[in-house]
């Protein structure tokens, strides 16, 4: 029981890498407080996440919070501070997607996709983060392999995963004094709702590209976060084939783009 006790945000709790890590943390004993926009979603992921608590003292509850929204994030930062306290983990998985040909996106999607994959989480560290500060913790921002290696068809998504790993970055080493622990979960593609949506649009050269690294589980995926926590490890990637793309993207950046392009070629 490894986290018997400790209070957890999870934000995309309802469903997919979230609700996945959420039963995990409810399989170990821990208070968890689910966030989303969709409240039948929402109230339907708590059952299901209860079932699995291993004691009747255990609170598994949801908040209905568009994260993108920082008036309702920093309302909610109050009213959790005053009726629970500090949270131990905060769990920022609440993300979309929409990949596809950058001239062919409108506008105002790349500004929505920063809105909630970036803004959405520095929203939430920074409600959170002066209640934390007493007692330390550990936040876990989800980005993407998307997050390091700017891969054809996600002009929108890479961006703000970007700057999630940037964001993470500088938190993780401004928030050591407070004992407060960051870590980045860059997932390769996992089989959730979010990549059912993406494949119905995302363009040929994308899925030639993607279906080089494979699928994973969203328990496998959340299983791997929660390991790499323990471990207190700043970046998490979850599969042998993502930490080989993110050795290699490093090491030998070259060498990735040639792979990429061949794949693209095909296509032209
Ligand atoms: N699946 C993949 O292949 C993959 C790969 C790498 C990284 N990721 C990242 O992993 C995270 C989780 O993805 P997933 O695949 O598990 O997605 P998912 O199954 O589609 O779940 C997304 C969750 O985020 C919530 N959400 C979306 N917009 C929100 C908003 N504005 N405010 C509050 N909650 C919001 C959704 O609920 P509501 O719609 O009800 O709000 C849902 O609970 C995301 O950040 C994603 O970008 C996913």
């Amino acid at each position: 029981m490894k986290f018997t006790g400790k209070k957890v945000i999870i934000t995309g709790g309802s469903s997919g890498i979230g609700k996945s890590a959420a039963k995990i943390f409810a399989r170990e004993g821990a208070d968890i407080t689910i966030v989303a926009r969709r409240e039948n979603v929402l109230q339907e992921a708590v059952g299901e996440i209860s079932s699995t608590a291993v004691s009747r003292d255990q609170k598994v509850d949801y908040r209905s919070v568009d994260v993108s929204d920082w008036e309702k994030v920093s309302e909610f930062a109050k009213e959790y501070g005053s009726d629970i306290g500090a949270p131990d983990i905060i769990i920022n998985s609440a993300g979309i997607s929409h990949p596809g040909y950058f001239e062919k996106i409108p506008y105002e999607v790349f500004q929505r996709v920063m809105d909630i994959d970036f803004f959405g989480v520095v929203g939430m560290c920074k409600a959170f983060v002066p209640l934390m500060k007493e007692r330390g913790g550990h936040i876990v921002n989800i980005s993407s392999i998307a997050g390091f290696l700017g891969v054809f068809g996600y002009s929108a998504y890479c961006p703000a995963k970007f700057a999630v790993f940037g964001f993470s970055q500088v938190l993780r080493s401004e928030l050591k004094r407070y004992n407060i622990h960051v870590s980045i979960l860059c997932p390769p593609d996992t089989d959730t709702p979010q990549l059912e949506m993406e494949n119905k649009i995302k363009p040929e050269e994308t899925k030639a590209i993607s279906g080089n690294a494979g699928v994973m589980s969203p328990d496998d995926v959340a299983e791997a976060m929660i390991n790499g926590m323990l471990k207190s490890k700043p970046v998490i990637v979850p599969g042998l084939n993502g930490k080989f793309v993110l050795y290699a993207s490093r090491l030998i950046p070259s060498v990735v783009e040639w792979v990429m392009d061949r794949e693209i070629k095909k296509f032209s």
